[in-house]
This record gives structure tokens, sequence and C-alpha cells, in this order.
């Protein structure tokens, strides 16, 4: 019996097949799990949709279909009860809830964290923090009585990584937030973790700069070298599914090995 069969739930962040969300996704269906996926809304004089079409497209080149996709944006109330009342109709109950999703302005990215401004800063924790609260609270009463919901993090919460700035006082706090909600949810039966990848090359990544952090991973991580798609999607579906019951509050790294560091490692010969 494949892993998922007959369990279904929300995936919230794909943005294209690059997205750490769909690499999930795809081996949840692969394992059989029906998902209702979400989109961030098009601009109404979008005539493309160019947001809801990405996600089209990665359903259309994979074997798999959605039970249904639908626009929120996690910074509007009614748009996440509205997922919550399409979730309730098709599948009645959820089995799991993955939120892949965050958002800094560029611009606070690209300052000195000492320099963040107010407005930057409340949007990048509204957006990449209470959104998960948010959700995991709207979802509360579809959960069924053995099922997880997950997040997505970076080791930039736990210590300081030069250039993910406020992402990383962001992941912190969203770290913080899946410790108390897997309190608050744990009666119910419902698990809540966070999963920590190692840096992949994706539009947010991107954004947050992976792109340097790709070459030292390969130097530092125990591993020799970086995580793939493949291998984030594995662990994600791991920690999604009843494989991991009995885990909660937890957050997991899938970074071959970097976090346990505590020197650069074979970095240090490129030094000597
Ligand atoms: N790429 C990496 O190296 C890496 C490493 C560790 C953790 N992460 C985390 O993984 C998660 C997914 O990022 P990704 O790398 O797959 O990039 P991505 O750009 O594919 O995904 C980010 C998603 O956030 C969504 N989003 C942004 N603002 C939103 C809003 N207001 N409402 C709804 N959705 C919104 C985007 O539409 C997109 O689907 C993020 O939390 C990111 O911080 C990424």
């Amino acid at each position: 019996m494949r892993l998922f069969e007959g369990k279904k739930g929300l995936v919230m962040g794909v943005a294209n097949d690059r997205s750490i969300a769909w690499a999930i996704a795809e081996k949840i269906m692969e394992q059989g799990g029906e998902i209702g996926f979400t989109h961030l809304p098009d601009r109404p004089d979008d005539d493309k949709r160019k947001n809801r079409r990405r996600v089209e497209k990665c359903l259309e080149k994979s074997e798999f279909e959605a039970k249904f996709l639908v626009p929120m944006n996690v910074q509007e109330d009614e748009e996440i009860a509205s997922v919550m009342e399409t979730a309730k109709n098709e599948f009645g109950q959820l089995d799991f809830l993955l939120h892949s999703i965050a958002y800094a302005d560029r611009e606070d990215l690209l300052r000195d964290t000492i320099e963040t401004s107010r407005e930057g800063f409340k949007m990048a924790m509204d957006i990449s923090v209470y959104s998960f609260i948010a959700v995991a609270n709207a979802a509360k009463d579809l959960m069924s009585k053995r099922s997880a919901m997950a997040c997505m993090t970076y080791f930039g919460g736990e210590k300081c990584v030069p250039g993910y700035n406020v992402m990383g006082i962001c992941k912190a706090a969203l770290e913080a937030s899946t410790r108390y909600l897997a309190y608050d949810l744990g009666p119910r039966g419902v698990r809540v973790n966070s999963l920590s990848a190692g840096p992949l090359k994706t539009l947010a990544g991107s954004a947050a700069g992976v792109g340097e952090m790709l070459k030292m991973y390969e130097h530092v991580a125990p591993l020799a070298r970086n995580i793939t798609h493949e291998e984030v999607g594995r662990t994600g579906a791991f920690l999604l599914s009843d494989m991991s019951d009995g885990v909660t509050g937890e957050v997991l790294h899938i970074d071959g090995g970097y976090n346990a560091m505590g020197s650069p490692g074979r970095l240090t010969n490129l030094l000597a």
C-alpha cells in the first residue's frame, strides 16, 4: 500500500516546477495522495493569469491531477477562509497541509539587517510567519485525528547567515511558531513540524542569494554536496506522512548535514 493512499491535503506555495512545494507535492501524489493547491492570485489586469498558468503547467507536465486549484493571498483572511471552505466541500477533512511560502521586499533583503524598514519587517513577518498561524487556525477543525502540517525554514533562522537578513528573523519566528502550534494542536492528533532545507535554486531562493551558498555547502556540508529537489521532496513527504508519527514541534534539517558543522570543514583546505 502506498504511503498517502486515501489521504487528502492542501499544498500552498507552488510558483513553478522548481518550487519546493512542487517537489514535495510530486512525492505525495506518487504515493497516492490527493492534493488541493493554492496559487498567488493574479492581478485583475493580467489576462494571461500567469500565476495560475504556472501551476497548471506543472500539473500538465506531470502524470498527476489536482483535486482543485484556487487563488490565495495569505495576507487576506477571507481568502484563507475560502480555501478551507473549498477543502471542506471537496475533501471533508484534511490529512496533511504544507505551507511553503515566504516573501520579503528585495530592498530589505539587500540592505543590512540593522537598516530593515518597519513596513518591510511587518510585511515579511506577516507573509512568512503569521500566515502559518492563520492557516493552521483556519484549517484546525478540518484536520483529521491523525494528520500533519509542515512549513519550510532555513538555517538562517538559527544562526546569523549574512545576506539572509530579515528573512533569518522571520525563520526564527516561524520555527518558534511551529513549536507553539504543535502544542496547541497536539491533543487533536495534529503534528506540526518545520523542514529546514539547504539552498536550492528557486524563485524565492534566488532572491535570498542561494547562488553563493551552493558553492560553500559543497565544501562545508558533511555530504560534500548540495541537496536536490528530489531529496527535499521525499523528506517533506515523510514529515507529512504517518511514517513520522510521533514527531512534532521539530525542525528537521535536509541540508547534507551542514547544520551539524562547528567549523568551515573542507573549506579550510582552500584557505591553507
Ligand atoms: N530555495 C531555498 O534555498 C530554500 C531553502 C530553505 C527554505 N526555503 C523556503 O521554502 C519555501 C518555498 O520557497 P521556494 O524556495 O520553493 O521558492 P518559491 O518562490 O517557488 O516559493 C515561494 C512561494 O511563496 C508564495 N507567496 C509569496 N507571497 C505570498 C502571499 N502573499 N500569499 C500566498 N503565497 C505567497 C509564492 O507565490 C511562491 O509560490 C519558503 O518558505 C522559503 O523560505 C527555501
